[in-house]
């Protein structure tokens, strides 16, 4: 039997961080075997968001692109390029765009909801309403069966599929493939202070954080309040540090659980096996990611090679297309 398709993509907005492996990368990983993976840099649409400072954008894609290879990601198994290099994105982008209603992107609640929320940005832009049929584009040129996504993508994924019944619907014919929302397992990872992890809080643990900082951010994390010294029994349930152990270390889960409901060891203590477990976790991916930037010249040719692969898929997809619209 054929493998399946597998597309995702991850927008080069800064380093990635232990909340991007849990909830996204780790699965790319485990699915590189059963699947034909597509796994985009997707630049242009971080160009959409941040088109006041596009600089940084260049060097967070090679940066998140040595993130994925040290951390698993097999250029073997797996096509990884970059978005914007296969230029069969943007024309299906314009393709797609004709028969896009305006109504579908304007109530789209990620787009209501982006508008609010990165006032300074000022994605009130002509691009940025299209986000998701740029998104449509990059999954249906290589007719990908399944999308991993987390949750706030839902949306784009729904608009995708309709995109897709109305072509085929238009056209009379089934060239574009209809995309299954692959949800991530264990989703969230709470940041060192337990709101949202992100990049603009600063409250994250990023894939390649050096051993010092991996400690003085962990030994700043937040534990059960109520146990204020060490001869009281703490609440694992809402401890973030606890969460993390069993995240990292499910082994011993059960053994930390008990240090701390029966107060045998203190917090700091649980902290500092936590930075431990940590930087054990990371340390290996850390120096093989030092090993791919500085001779960036395997990084280039994994790239070089995904867009060929690429380009080769999405230029047939392209070519039906343009025959199911009678263009060619
Ligand atoms: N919008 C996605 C995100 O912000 C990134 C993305 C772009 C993507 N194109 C994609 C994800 C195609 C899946 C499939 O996370």
């Amino acid at each position: 039997m054929e493998k399946k398709i597998v597309l995702s993509g991850m927008r080069p907005t800064g380093r990635l961080h232990i909340g991007h492996w849990v909830g996204a990368l780790s699965n790319w990983v485990s699915l590189q075997n059963e699947y034909n993976c597509f796994f985009m840099v997707a630049d242009w649409h971080a160009i959409m968001s941040e088109y006041k400072d596009p600089s940084l954008i260049k060097e967070y894609s090679l940066d998140n692109v040595a993130d994925w290879l040290s951390w698993g990601v097999n250029p073997k198994q797996a096509v990884v390029f970059v978005q914007s290099e296969v230029k069969e994105h943007i024309e299906l982008f314009m393709l797609l765009s004709f028969i896009t209603p305006l109504g579908w992107l304007s109530r789209c609640p990620t787009f209501k909801e982006q508008v609010q929320q990165l006032k300074e940005k000022e994605v009130n832009t002509y691009a940025f309403l299209g986000y998701p049929t740029l998104q449509s584009a990059d999954i249906t040129l290589y007719k990908a069966d399944c999308v991993p996504v987390g949750e706030d993508q839902l949306p784009h994924l729904e608009m995708c599929r309709e995109v897709v019944r109305r072509f085929n619907f238009l056209y009379k014919n089934k060239v574009l493939v209809e995309p299954q929302p692959l949800l991530t397992k264990e989703s969230r990872l709470l940041g060192l202070d337990c709101r949202k992890m992100s990049k603009s809080y600063g409250n994250f643990i990023a894939l390649d954080e050096d051993v010092d900082s991996i400690r003085r951010k962990v030994l700043s994390m937040i534990t059960d309040p109520a146990r204020i010294k060490k001869d009281d029994p703490g609440h694992p349930d809402i401890c973030n540090v606890f969460t993390y152990h069993s995240v990292f270390n499910p082994a011993i889960k059960d053994e930390v659980c008990d240090w701390c409901v029966n107060a045998k060891k203190g917090c700091k203590d649980c902290k500092v096996l936590l930075a431990d477990t940590l930087n054990d976790f990371i340390a290996p991916k850390r120096e093989e990611k030092t090993k791919l930037l500085k001779d960036k010249k395997y990084l280039t040719e994994v790239l070089d090679s995904g867009k060929e692969k690429a380009s080769s898929v999405a230029g047939a997809t392209l070519k039906q297309v343009k025959e199911a619209m009678k263009l060619r």
